[in-house]
C-alpha cells in the first residue's frame, strides 16, 4: 500500500506502509531515547552508548544489510527516512549510525567475502559491534589518493604502519576497515582495504577530537605500527581499496544528505512552533512578515534538499549509478542544513543562543555536513566530472 505523506510535507513522496512505519519508530526511538539528554551529551561530549545498544536491537545499525548476515534487509529509502528522523533530534546519533550503515556494512556486505561476512558484517549489522571506515590522514584529507599509510605486504599478512585522522565512532568502534598503500608505484591503484580488529597488536586509539558539533560522537585519531593484518582480512582483489572506498562513499553521501537534511528539518519546526507561540508588539511574531519569509524560504529549501535526498535513494535502489545524484543531494542538503539552522538561530533571537533551545547546537551539527564525506568543494568537483564526461 503506498501512503501519501503531503499532510507532512506538502507533498506527496508516496511512501510505502513500511517506509511509514520505519519512519515512525525512528522517531518514537528518537523521542524516547535521544531527546531527553541530548543537550547533556553535547555539552560534555558523552557518547550514546546505550542508544547506541538500542539502535542495534531495534534493527538501525544494519538497514540495508541481507537478514542472512544480521541486517534488516531494508531499501536505501528506509535508511533515509530513518536517519532524518533521529538527525532531526540528535546529529551525533545519525552520524554514528550512517557511517556503520553506509560505510562499514555496505562495503563489507557488496565487497566482502561469504567468511568476513559471517566473521564481521553479521555483529556489526546486528549491532553487537560498531564499525569506522579510515580513509583521512594528517595529509590526505580531500586528496584521498595521497595515502601514506602503508600496508606492506609479508606474505601471509601485510603490515600496516601509518596515522589515520578524524574517524567517525574511532573510539568506540571494534572493527575499522582502513585504506592504505602497498604499492606507491601504481598509486591509487595500489592502495587496499583491510579489516582492523580492536586489539590486534600496535592498534592504538590516540586523541580524542574536542569539537564544534556532533559532540557526543566520538572522533579520534588511530596509530597503526607494526600491525600485522591477515591477508584474508583484505577487502576485494589486490589494489581495489580505493575503488571500494570511492565506492562507499557514494552511498555514505547519501547518508549525511539525510542526516543534514534532519538537521534543516529539526530545526525548522522548532521554529515554526517558536514563531506561533512568540509575541513581539502585540502579536505572535509569525504574523510578522519578516519571520513569514524566513519560514517560507526555510520550507522551501528543506522541501528541495528532500527531493535531492529521496531521488539519490530511489535511484541506488533501482540499481542506477548514483554517484552524481548522492553529490548532488549531500552538496545542495549540507547548505540547506547550515542557511536553515542560522535562520532557526536568528527567529529564536537570544533564546536561539542558548543551549535550552537546541537550535544553536543544530547550528554547530550543520557544519560538519559541509566538510566530512567529501567537503562541498569535492562534491562540485565530482558533479562537474559527472556531467562533463
Ligand atoms: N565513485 C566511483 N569511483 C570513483 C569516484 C566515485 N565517486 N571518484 C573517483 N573514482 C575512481 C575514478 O574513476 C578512478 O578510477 P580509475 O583509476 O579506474 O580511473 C579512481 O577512483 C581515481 O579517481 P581520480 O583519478 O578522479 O582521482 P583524483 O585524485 O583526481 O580525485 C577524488 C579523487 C574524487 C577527489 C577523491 O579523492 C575524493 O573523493 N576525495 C574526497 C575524500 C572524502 O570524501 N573523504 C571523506 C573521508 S571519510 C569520512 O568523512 C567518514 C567519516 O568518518 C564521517
Amino acid at each position: 500500500m503506498i501512503m501519501n505523506t503531503s499532510h507532512e510535507s506538502g507533498m506527496n513522496f508516496n511512501l510505502s506502509e513500511e517506509q511509514m512505519a520505519v519512519k515512525e519508530a525512528a522517531r518514537d526511538f528518537a523521542k524516547t531515547y535521544l531527546l531527553p539528554d541530548v543537550i547533556e551529551r553535547d555539552a560534555q561530549s558523552i557518547f550514546p552508548k546505550e542508544a547506541v545498544k538500542k539502535m542495534g536491537e531495534l534493527g538501525f545499525m544494519g538497514m540495508m544489510v541481507s537478514p542472512e548476515y544480521g541486517g534488516s534487509g531494508m531499501d536505501t529509502l528506509s535508511y533515509v527516512l530513518a536517519l532524518e528522523e533521529i538527525a532531526k533530534i540528535d546529529a551525533s546519533a545519525a552520524v554514528i549510525m550512517s557511517v556503520n550503515n553506509s560505510l562499514v556494512c555496505w562495503g563489507l556486505e557488496k565487497y566482502g567475502t561469504h567468511e568476513q561476512k559471517q566473521k564481521y558484517l553479521l555483529p556489526l549489522a546486528s549491532g553487537q559491534s560498531l564499525g569506522a571506515f579510515c580513509l583521512s590522514e594528517p595529509e590526505a584529507g580531500s586528496d584521498a589518493t595521497s595515502q601514506q599509510t602503508s600496508a606492506l605486504d609479508k606474505g601471509a599478512y601485510y603490515l600496516l604502519n601509518g596515522t589515520k585522522n578524524w574517524i567517525t565512532n574511532g573510539g568506540s568502534s571494534d572493527i575499522c576497515l582502513v585504506m592504505a598503500q602497498t604499492n606507491h608505484v601504481l598509486k591509487h591503484k595500489g592502495i587496499n582495504c583491510l579489516i582492523v580488529e580492536k586489539g590486534m597488536e600496535g592498534f592504538v586509539v590516540g586523541k580524542k577530537e574536542d569539537k564544534m558539533g556532533i559532540r557526543s560522537s566520538d572522533t579520534h585519531t588511530l596509530m597503526f605500527s607494526e600491525v600485522e593484518v591477515p591477508k584474508d582480512n583484505r577487502i576485494g582483489e589486490e589494489g581495489f581499496g580505493f575503488k571500494f572506498a570511492m565506492s562507499t562513499l557514494n552511498g555514505g553521501r547519501i547518508g549525511i544528505a539525510a542526516q543534514a537534511l534532519g538537521i534543516a528539518t529539526g530545526a525548522y519546526e522548532l521554529a515554526l512552533k517558536y514563531s506561533k507561540e512568540r509575541k513581539t508588539f502585540g502579536k505572535a511574531i509569525a504574523e510578522h512578515q519578516a519571520i513569514q519569509f524566513k519560514l517560507a524560504e526555510m520550507a522551501t529549501k528543506i522541501q528541495a534538499a528532500r527531493l535531492l535526498v529521496y531521488e539519490a535513494a530511489r535511484q541506488k535502489d533501482e540499481g542506477k549509478d548514483y554517484a552524481l545524484s548522492a553529490a548532488m543531494a549531500k552538496l545542495y542538503a549540507s547548505d540547506v542544513a547550515m542557511d536553515v539552522t542560522t535562520e532557526a538561530v536568528q527567529i529564536h533571537g537570544g533564546y536561539g543562543y542558548v543551549r535550552e533551545f537546541h537550535v544553536e547546537r543544530m547550528m554547530r551539527d550543520a557544519k560538519i555536513t559541509q566538510i566530512y564525506e567529501g567537503t562541498s568543494e569535492i562534491q562540485k568537483l565530482v558533479i562537474a566530472r559527472e556531467i562533463l564526461k
